[in-house]
């Protein structure tokens, strides 16, 4: 979201006669679009910071700006601790990013816009056609982002996201649909619907809209011609629909990989964590996604050393990974987040038991993760061109893998393709094309 959150506000900047540079040391404006989600994301912001104010000390001149959640969360204490900040941008006030730069200069002093309302609606937000030629960093211009809802509703324990992002309110159909296509007809082939919960699409609707739900969503976008591959994240358990699990069977793009963070394999912690569902369901939801679409890649996220885990409650996460065997999963360490109820909860672990339980879990993945690819070696899949070199190129399945190619071909990025697998390591496969004579 942070990503599609940039491109916006590139496109905002582009729009105001900024053109992008390559270092900071040289820029009038540098924008730190932050994430507060675990501790070490904020930490990573605020020795940013620390580096930026030596290069403004030389050019006084430049403008700094936090913008996204450390900038939500902290509002003008962020001025406090870092008085070279000219402005904190808020997560719903990134569309009014040109008015508040024009502010500071005018007043030559930091401005503060972190102002969150209940009515907020997720502006119309079309990319121009300077966005489609991907301009803005790494970004692949056939492959985008698109947000359809933000903020959340669920008040897991241990998360900062209602805090941060606000009540969760959907996009409507029409402005999703409309913005996808936009990008499809400069050529983006694949494209990712975002949302904290994207289960939960159309309860809370923009203004007017009609309301929609997300499988409707995702049948409304696989119309579009010219898109080549539908993704989505991240789905919440507990409110994974039948119908959603479907659209796995007839929605012919919608690629085969599904992120389904299940957090811990212990009853008794998903309960504090206020997960609203049990080890039994998530297991019976996973059975049902498999039995519609049995080539799917799983991937999840887990939390290791939640306040009042017991040896036993991680052991029940590890008999979880044993059952489930993962694709591949992202796993942290707790940590406290400002204003979450799980920072007064008892039973806090020690960092060195978190990281012995992270360690042990991340070896039992990379395991079976290089099993689960290996399945892969002798199997022929499509790939989607990322990009060539002079030696070969890279390329994803539709599962999300990486695929690296040794051999030259004319084809470019954007651009589909058979190839068989014949490699397999932990985060990547090898595969090679016959070339047509
Ligand atoms: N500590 C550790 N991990 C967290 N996550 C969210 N909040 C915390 C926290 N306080 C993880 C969850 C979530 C992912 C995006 O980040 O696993 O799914
Ligand atoms: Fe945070 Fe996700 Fe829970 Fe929402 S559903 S509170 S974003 S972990």
């Amino acid at each position: 979201m942070n990503e599609r959150d940039s491109e916006i506000m590139g496109q905002i900047l582009s729009s105001h006669g900024y053109v992008e540079c390559n270092d900071m040391e040289s820029a009038d404006l540098v924008i730190l679009n932050t994430c507060t989600i675990r501790a070490k994301a904020e930490q990573k912001v605020m020795s940013l910071l620390g580096a930026l104010r030596k290069i403004k000390t030389q050019r006084p001149g430049m403008k700094i700006c936090v913008a996204g959640c450390v900038a939500q969360q902290e509002g003008d204490h962020l001025i406090q601790r870092m008085p070279h900040v000219d402005l904190v941008l808020g997560t719903q006030n990134i569309y009014d990013l040109g008015t508040y730069i024009a502010r500071t200069t005018e007043t030559g002093r930091p401005v503060i816009a972190t102002g969150m309302s209940k009515a907020f609606q997720i502006p119309a937000f079309l990319p121009t056609d300077r966005e489609a030629i991907g301009s803005t960093g790494d970004l692949h211009p056939f492959r985008r982002f698109v947000t359809i809802m933000q903020g959340c509703d669920n008040y897991c324990s241990y998360c900062v996201v209602p805090y941060t992002r606000g009540r969760e309110i959907s996009r409507s159909a029409q402005d999703i649909v409309a913005e996808v296509r936009k990008f499809v007809d400069q050529g983006v082939k694949e494209i990712t619907l975002l949302g904290q919960n994207v289960n939960s699409y159309g309860r809370k609707p923009n203004g007017t809209a009609r309301p929609c739900s997300f499988p409707e969503l995702l049948h409304q976008v696989a119309e579009i011609r010219g898109l080549h591959r539908l993704r989505f994240t991240t789905s919440h358990p507990k409110d994974l629909s039948n119908e959603l699990i479907g659209c796995f069977r007839d929605i012919a793009i919608l690629c085969p990989q599904f992120h389904l963070p299940v957090q811990s394999g212990s009853d008794a912690v998903l309960k504090r964590m206020n997960r609203h569902y049990t080890v039994a369901d998530y297991l019976e939801r996973v059975e049902a996604l498999f039995a519609c679409r049995p080539d799917l890649a799983l991937t999840t996220d887990i939390i290791v050393g939640f306040p009042g885990e017991t040896d036993e409650d991680f052991a029940l996460t590890m008999d979880l990974l044993e059952r489930v065997r993962f694709h591949g999963s992202f796993s942290f360490k707790y940590s406290d987040r400002p204003g979450v109820r799980s920072c007064n909860f008892d039973g806090k672990i020690s960092e060195q038991v978190k990281s012995e339980r992270l360690a042990i879990f991340q070896r039992r993945q990379d395991e079976i993760s290089l099993e689960r690819n290996g399945a892969y070696v002798g199997s022929r899949q499509e790939i989607m061109i990322e990009s060539t070199g002079d030696s070969g190129f890279q390329g994803r399945t539709g599962t999300n893998h990486i695929v690296h190619v040794d051999q030259h071909t004319d084809l470019g990025p954007g651009d589909l393709l058979e190839v068989e697998i014949y490699h397999a390591g932990q985060h990547s496969l090898k595969g090679r094309f016959h070339p047509k004579h």
